[in-house]
C-alpha cells in the first residue's frame, strides 16, 4: 500500500517532467519536435463556441497512431494526412481561475506511437479574451457609520460590510477602483477574495488624512473598471454617516408646575432625562408657552430647573393652565451633530390659592 503510494508519486513526478531531448529520441512526435513541448501560435477566442487548432498551418505527426488530450473540452485527432488537429470548445469563464493578461490554455496531449510507446506532449494555446463580462459590485450602496477617518476604523467597517466587485473574464486578474472626489478617503484595490477563482475582488477605503473628523454625511459614486480591452466599468455608492447623538428622552411625557396667586411658581418635580446629562453637551429650552408669561429652563448641577420670568398680570386669571413644550438637545462635542427630544410642561394657575 505505502510502496505503491510512493511509487505512484515517483511515477507522477516523472511523467510530469519535461524530458529534455538529451534523454533520448521521442518514440513518435509532432511537427518534427525533439522535445515534448508543443507551443501553438493560433489563438482561441473566448467568444467562439468551438475552435479547430491549428487553422493557419499544419502539424504533421511522425509514427503516431492516436492522440488524446488531458482536458475534457479538447478533442484531439489526426486527419487523413496524419496532421494533428484539436477541437477546443469554449471554456466556461465563470468556472475557470482568472489569471491575468497572458492566459494560455495548458494541457497534455498523449501521443500513442506506432511501436506501442506513448509520448506526453505539453501543449499551450494562446487565449484571446474579449472583454465580454462587465464588472459589478455586490451592492448598489455601501453604508458606514464613521465619526472620523482612521485606517483601523475603515478596516473594521469593511470587515463587517466588505466592498466586493466581481469580474468573470479570465484575463482580468485584478480590478481598478476609483471614487469621486471627497476630502476624506480614496478607494484602492484590496486583493482577491479567497476561494472565488480570482473572480471577486475587495476594495479598500484609505483615509486621505488619518483622524480627520467627519462632520457631515458623505455620499459619493465609486467605480470599478476591469483591465480588459476596451475596459468596462460599473458603479456603486459609498455613504458615510457620522453618527448623531441619541435622541434625548425625558422620563415622563409631561411635567406639571403650579403658579399661585401670591406669584410663587413651583414644579411638582424637576424634569429628568433618561441618560442624564452626560457625554453630550446638553441644553434645554421652553417653547410655545404664552406671550403673557415666559418660562425658562436651565441646567444646574445636572438638574433641569424651570423658572418663571414674568409679572402676575391678567393672564393669571384668564387661563386655568398654560401648556408649553420643553425641548432637550444633545450636541456631540466633536462633530457638532445634534438631536432633540421633547416633553410637555403644564403650568396650572391656582386662582384660589
Ligand atoms: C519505440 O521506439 C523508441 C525509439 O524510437 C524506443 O526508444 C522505444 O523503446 C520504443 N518503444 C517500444 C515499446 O518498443
Ligand atoms: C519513425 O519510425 C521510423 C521507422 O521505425 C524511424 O525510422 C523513425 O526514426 C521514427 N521517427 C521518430 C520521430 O521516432
Ligand atoms: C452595473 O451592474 C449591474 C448589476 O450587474 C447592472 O444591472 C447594471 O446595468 C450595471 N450598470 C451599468 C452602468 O452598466
Ligand atoms: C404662596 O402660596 C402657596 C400656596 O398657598 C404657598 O405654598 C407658598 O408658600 C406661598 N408663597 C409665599 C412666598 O408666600
Amino acid at each position: 500500500m505505502i510502496l505503491s503510494y510512493i511509487f505512484s508519486i515517483i511515477f507522477f513526478s516523472l511523467s510530469r517532467t519535461n524530458f529534455p531531448s538529451a534523454l533520448g529520441k521521442l518514440s513518435c512526435t509532432v511537427n518534427g519536435l525533439t522535445h515534448n513541448y508543443l507551443a501553438i501560435t493560433d489563438p482561441v477566442y473566448d467568444t467562439d463556441s468551438e475552435t479547430t487548432i491549428p487553422y493557419t498551418y499544419h502539424l504533421p505527426t511522425e509514427n503516431v497512431s492516436g492522440v488524446q488530450a488531458s482536458t475534457w473540452n479538447i478533442r484531439a485527432s489526426l486527419d487523413q494526412n496524419k496532421n494533428l488537429l484539436m477541437s477546443i470548445s469554449a471554456i466556461n469563464e465563470k468556472g475557470v481561475q482568472s489569471q491575468g493578461k497572458d492566459y494560455h490554455l495548458k494541457f497534455v496531449l498523449t501521443l500513442r506511437c506506432t511501436n506501442g510507446s506513448t509520448v506526453s506532449m505539453n501543449t499551450v494555446v494562446p487565449f484571446v479574451d474579449s472583454n465580454n463580462h462587465q464588472p459589478f459590485f455586490s451592492k448598489p450602496k455601501y453604508v458606514y457609520n464613521l465619526i472620523s477617518t482612521y485606517e483601523e476604523d475603515f478596516k473594521r467597517q469593511l470587515e463587517l460590510n466588505p466592498i466586493v466587485a466581481t469580474d468573470y473574464d479570465v484575463t482580468n486578474g485584478e480590478l481598478v477602483f476609483d471614487v469621486q472626489g471627497n476630502e476624506y478617503f480614496k478607494v484602492l484595490y484590496g486583493g482577491v477574495v479567497p476561494g472565488t477563482l480570482n473572480k471577486k475582488h475587495f476594495a479598500q477605503l484609505v483615509p486621505k488624512f488619518p483622524g480627520k473628523i467627519i462632520t457631515k454625511k458623505v455620499e459619493v459614486i465609486m467605480t470599478v473598471t476591469d483591465i480588459g480591452n476596451p475596459p468596462k466599468s460599473n458603479t456603486s455608492k459609498v455613504v458615510i454617516n457620522p453618527p448623531s447623538p441619541p435622541t434625548p428622552a425625558f422620563k415622563k411625557p409631561f411635567y406639571v408646575g403650579h403658579l399661585y396667586k401670591n406669584g410663587t411658581f413651583e414644579m411638582s418635580e424637576n424634569p429628568e432625562l433618561e441618560e442624564g446629562v452626560t457625554y453630550y453637551q446638553t441644553s434645554v429650552q421652553i417653547e410655545s408657552c404664552s406671550y403673557y408669561c415666559n418660562y425658562y429652563a436651565t441646567i444646574s448641577e445636572g438638574q433641569i430647573i424651570i423658572v418663571k420670568n414674568c409679572n402676575m398680570g391678567d393672564s393669571f386669571y384668564r387661563f386655568n393652565y398654560l401648556a408649553c413644550s420643553l425641548t432637550a438637545k444633545y450636541t456631540d462635542p466633536i462633530t457638532k451633530l445634534f438631536s432633540t427630544g421633547n416633553t410637555a410642561l403644564i403650568v396650572e394657575h391656582h386662582h384660589n390659592l
